[in-house]
């Protein structure tokens, strides 16, 4: 079978995302540096860009996301925030909840999410989402939000590079191409931007998640902290009880399961 990424074969699949206007490239450096391209010369609300392959698909924390032909989903969705009745914050949690359910729907496995956004099926990570923005100067607001999602579908293990290997992993669907997942994702992710509301959305996200009430550590300028992660709230931060006794609030940054830097 072949999997070859299609516009038509995605356009004509569903009417729910009619009003998305997709652009499938065969390789592009980063379709989030496309997408901010396209911000600057005017694109609209609920442009797609798709891509076959990456050669400089970026991560969160100015990470490679490895990226190869023809066997993974590179997608960036422009919205503009004014367009949108979910808060920005909230639109990387929606992307991640969009993923879990196209996940639950294809596959039999779990898909569980490690705050904020690495998506992890047995323990391999096989999706991670970055978030960014462009801002108008004059006004100095939000006018564009850029959300890329990169999914590993039929990567095999063998081909990750170096340490890479050892952390990501595929999801190999049975019977199902890279178009109706792409279909899938967008679909879903619509639905909640559009129409979820806040608390069902966080609800949603905290059942996937895989570090709450688990012990977790991380760094903040430096210092390495430990403690519990009790709680996200509802503009999706990770609440932390640490060991010393205090409770912090986590709006960013990346946590690993334990107290050692075992998770990625
Ligand atoms: C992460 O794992 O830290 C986030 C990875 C995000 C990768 C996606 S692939 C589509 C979009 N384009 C990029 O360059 N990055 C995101």
């Amino acid at each position: 079978m072949t999997d070859s990424i299609i516009k038509e074969e995605i356009i004509s699949s569903s009417n729910k995302i009619s009003s998305y206007n997709i652009i499938v490239l065969k390789t592009v450096n980063s379709t989030n540096s496309y997408s901010k391209e396209l911000a600057k010369n005017n694109a609209t609300h609920e442009t797609v860009v798709i891509a076959d392959k990456q050669t400089e698909g970026r991560g969160r924390l100015d990470r490679e996301f490895f990226s190869p032909e023809g066997t993974g989903i590179y997608i960036s969705i422009l919205l503009k925030p004014d367009k949108i009745s979910l808060s920005p914050s909230l639109l990387t949690v929606a992307a991640g909840v969009a993923v879990c359910r196209t996940i639950n729907s294809i596959s039999k496995n779990t898909p569980t999410i490690k705050w904020v956004n690495d998506i992890f099926i047995g323990g391999k990570k096989v999706c991670g989402i970055l978030a960014e923005s462009t801002t108008d100067t004059k006004s100095n607001t939000i006018n564009n939000i850029i959300v890329g999602i990169g999914l590993n579908v039929t990567t095999p293990s063998n081909v990750f590079p170096g340490k890479l290997g050892e952390i990501a992993g595929s999801l190999f669907p049975e019977n199902t191409t890279r178009n109706e997942i792409i279909v899938k994702i967008i679909e879903e992710f619509k639905n909640i931007y559009d129409f979820y509301d806040k608390e069902s959305l966080v609800e949603e996200y905290k059942s996937y998640s895989c570090v709450l009430d688990k012990k977790i550590s991380f760094t903040k300028c430096g210092e390495t902290f430990v403690g519990i992660a009790t709680d996200i709230n509802i503009e999706g931060n990770l609440i932390v009880e640490l060991d010393s006794g205090k409770t912090i609030t986590l709006k960013s940054g990346e946590v690993s399961l334990g107290s050692a830097n075992f998770a990625r």
